[in-house]
């Protein structure tokens, strides 16, 4: 096919033609996604790929799209705020970002927001944040203690306090004062704990590494820890945040406050956004210590803040604790179905997975595909669900049946 290129850029409009997207992707696209099949539109929790195919999406683009695709309360706030102000930088305040931080200050018990476009974006805010901690309080400590089989971004400062191998060996050498220890376990923190040592991060339940929720009793012990030797505990919310877990925050969950939590994902329903929420003790930038273009932009925000409000007005906390409840019934009675395929499971709230005997993940990924069920994965042998959190019991029914057909057809 010979195309003429349009002044916009584009191959110039034949209506009568099919592109192929998938050919022009690889064409087109750096090669850092495996991926073949084309998304064209979504509502609530189903999506209809460009052939016109119907999928439920358990998936929900990785834990964000928590209201479901095109929900009316998001869509209208993006539509409106549009026709008001896109985007005025940071220079002048925005109303909607007020009002987001303001609603995320009462819902964290009085943490202040600073809104980046990024979960890594936020974690990197955090870091610095801590680092001021160090140089004011602690002789420039600016040594960081995070998890094995975390996930915390891919820039480079996010991949080094990454506990995964295999997100750091190409990078190397990353920046100084990262290193991690095994999850759950209180008295290894302890023992990393040095003079330089300024702060711990942790993600009170762990999403990339495979669903693993912490104890109360370890994250009692961060904090408590923390307090003992001044060091800042700081909780990636990324993945585990809005609602999710069956608390806004999942570091809730085991009555813990830390000094610094991070957001990203589902806090604008889709739309990017990333926030780094200090509590009293750390909220220590001062004016050209941190900024952003576009952190916080109004388009962002409004849509965090009808995601935020939905999710108070529909009851979705507590909807997404049941419905955590109802998955992990119907994920026991699979379990018992397929015994010598599944090997155990575990999770909180809507936050849940299944470990395999063997790495089978994509095998099942695929098969699900073909029956219109969208899943993932959390490494080659474990199947992670992160649905929205306006999913209903019948899609449970729906999925699971799909999950057994594939499981079946292994
Ligand atoms: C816990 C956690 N932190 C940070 C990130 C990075 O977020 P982003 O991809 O928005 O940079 C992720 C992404 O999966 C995550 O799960």
């Amino acid at each position: 096919m010979t195309t003429t290129t349009s002044s916009s850029g584009t191959a110039a409009e034949q209506p009568s033609e099919k592109r192929d997207w998938v050919a022009l992707e690889h064409k087109y696209y750096q090669s850092t996604f495996k991926r073949n099949l084309v998304m064209e539109r979504g509502e609530g929790a189903r999506v209809w790929d460009a052939n016109g195919k119907e999928y439920l999406d358990l998936v929900a683009g990785i834990a964000t799209n928590v209201l479901g695709h095109a929900h009316p309360n998001v869509v209208r706030a993006i539509q409106e705020q549009a026709t008001k102000l896109i985007h005025v930088s940071n220079l002048y305040i925005n109303e909607r970002q007020v009002e987001l931080a303001e609603q995320l200050y009462n819902l964290s018990g009085g943490m202040r927001s600073f809104f980046s476009n990024s979960g890594a974006e936020a974690n990197e805010g955090a870091i610095k944040l801590a680092r001021k901690y160090g140089r004011l309080h602690r002789n420039g400590a600016f040594g960081i203690i995070s998890m094995e089989r975390s996930f915390h971004g891919r820039t480079l400062a996010t991949t080094a306090a990454t506990g995964q191998k295999k997100y750091q060996d190409t990078w190397l050498p990353l920046p100084e004062g990262f290193k991690q220890v095994p999850f759950n376990d209180l008295d290894a923190v302890k023992a990393a704990t040095d003079n330089n040592t300024i702060a711990v991060l942790v993600e009170a339940v762990q999403g990339e590494g495979g669903i693993y929720p912490a104890t109360t009793e370890y994250l009692q012990g961060l904090r408590a820890w923390c307090d003992e030797q001044d060091l800042i505990l700081i909780c990636d919310e990324v993945q585990a945040g809005m609602g999710r877990t069956g608390k806004f925050f999942s570091w809730e969950n085991m009555e813990v406050r830390p000094d610094i939590t991070t957001m990203a994902k589902g806090l604008a329903g889709g739309v990017p956004i990333g926030a780094m929420l200090a509590g009293e003790r750390a909220d220590i930038f001062e004016p050209g210590d941190h900024g952003t273009t576009f952190g916080g932009n109004p388009i962002a925000c409004a849509a965090g803040v009808a995601t935020i409000r939905t999710i108070l007005d529909e009851h979705l906390i507590e909807h997404a604790d049941d419905m955590g409840e109802y998955l992990e019934g119907r994920l026991q009675e699979l379990r018992s179905r397929h015994s010598s395929i599944i090997t155990g499971q575990r999770g909180l709230g809507l936050m849940r997975a299944f470990d395999l005997a063997d790495p089978k993940a994509n095998d099942i990924m695929d098969r699900a595909l073909e029956r219109g069920l969208l899943i993932t994965n959390a490494g080659p042998s474990t199947i992670r669900f992160v649905p929205p959190l306006i999913i209903e019991r019948s899609d449970v029914d729906e999925a699971m049946e799909k999950i057994d057909a594939s499981l079946a057809a292994l």
